[in-house]
Formats: structure tokens, sequence, C-alpha cells
């Protein structure tokens, strides 16, 4: 369990990356999982997206957000003006965690240590594309990128500088929104937060 260092190529880009990222056994969710699910979008995307890890539809079909919950996103990238086609989108967490139950697959989250293992990779990824937004989806998102201080909650749609203009703007995950007692009005939270975050790109 040493982390995903040690897997990185030397050649820096993203198709090294993703290619890459197919053998990483940097901690154990390689075992279970069907395959990697690297990030996929434009190599100059202006946004880029970080979600937690795959879920279930997305360990089977090897691309990120393409369940429920990418639904979800799209929807709302869509009604925030956000073009899917200028998006990067991926997960802190590059290997779906489960435990079965009967047929099924529960998602279950990762560990700190699992983050840590895995933060190579969306770092390489940062460093890659330089969005002007990153849009950290969710507690787990945050972790990896803005550390354990940071609470999702307290300073959601709040754009924290990264670098001379670029920015961090955190939100919910969009999985949150399925589960939410009032979804219409978790909904409308994400989607003015992500509204934030299209208006935060120069
Ligand atoms: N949830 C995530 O965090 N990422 C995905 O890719 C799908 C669901
Ligand atoms: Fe490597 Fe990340 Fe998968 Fe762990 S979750 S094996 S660190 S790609």
């Amino acid at each position: 369990n040493i982390g995903a260092q040690r897997f990185l190529p030397d050649e820096v880009s993203l198709p090294a990356l993703r290619e890459a990222a197919r053998h990483c056994e940097g901690c154990d969710l390689y075992r279970d999982a069907t395959q990697t699910v690297f990030g996929e979008g434009v190599p100059d995307a202006r946004f880029m997206l970080v979600g937690e890890q795959p879920g279930d539809q997305e360990d089977h079909e090897g691309a990120p957000f393409v369940g429920p919950a990418g639904r979800v996103l799209d929807r709302a990238l869509e009604e925030a003006g956000i073009d899917r086609e200028a998006v990067y989108v991926t997960n802190a967490v590059k290997h779906f965690k489960f435990t079965a139950r009967g047929k099924r697959r529960i998602h279950q989250k990762p560990t700190v240590g699992e983050i840590n293992a895995c933060r190579p990779w969306l770092e390489a990824e940062m460093r890659l594309v330089d969005p002007e937004v990153t849009v950290v989806l969710g507690a787990t998102a945050a972790r990896a990128l803005l550390g354990p201080d940071f609470r999702v909650t307290r300073h959601r749609g709040e754009p924290v500088p990264r670098r001379e203009g670029a920015y961090y703007v955190a939100t919910i995950h969009p999985s949150a929104i399925l589960r939410a007692p009032d979804r219409d009005e978790a909904y409308a939270g994400f989607l003015a937060d992500l509204t934030v975050a299209a208006r935060t790109a120069a």
C-alpha cells in the first residue's frame, strides 16, 4: 500500500497517464473493481470537475459520471451554461469501492488512506489540464484537493484561489441530491454553486 506515485509514467501527457493508471496497484481497490476509471475530457478544458470515485455503472463502462449522478451533473452543467465539451471530469479515487450484497454492489466511501494513495493521479491531471475553475464535488474531493480542514457545508459556492487566475469552487456531490429529503432544494443549491463556478471563469 505505497500509493500511486511509483505507477506514474515518465512521459507527462494525459494519454500516457491514462494508460499507466490502468495498471495501478497503489492501494487495494484495484483488486475487486473491474477497471481503472480515469478522467475524461479535453486537455485544455477551462473547467475540471472532481467527484469521489466511480460508481457501479462507471466501473462497468470505464468512464466517469455516466450513471445516475452523471445525469444530474449533466443537467446542472447545461443549466449553469457550462458546455460539457469545455469540461474535464474525473474522480479523487479511480477505482470503485463496494461491498457485495447479493447481486448488488453497494458503494462504500473511500478511506483517507485510499484518497491519499490515489492523489498522485489527480495531481497529475490537475497539472496537465490546469483548469481555470476546479469544481470540487463533495467531501472526498475536498479532502484530496483542499485538505482535511476544509468544510464543504461552510464554504460551498465560494471561489478559493488555486493560483493566480485559477480557483476551486466546492459544492455537494450530485449523488447527495438523489438521496436528499428535498431533492428540488438540494438541486437548486447545487445549480447555484455551479453558476458561481461558471461566472468565476474569465
Ligand atoms: N460518483 C462519483 O463521484 N463519480 C462518478 O464518476 C460517478 C458517481
Ligand atoms: Fe491506484 Fe487509485 Fe486504483 Fe488505488 S484507487 S489502485 S491508488 S488507481
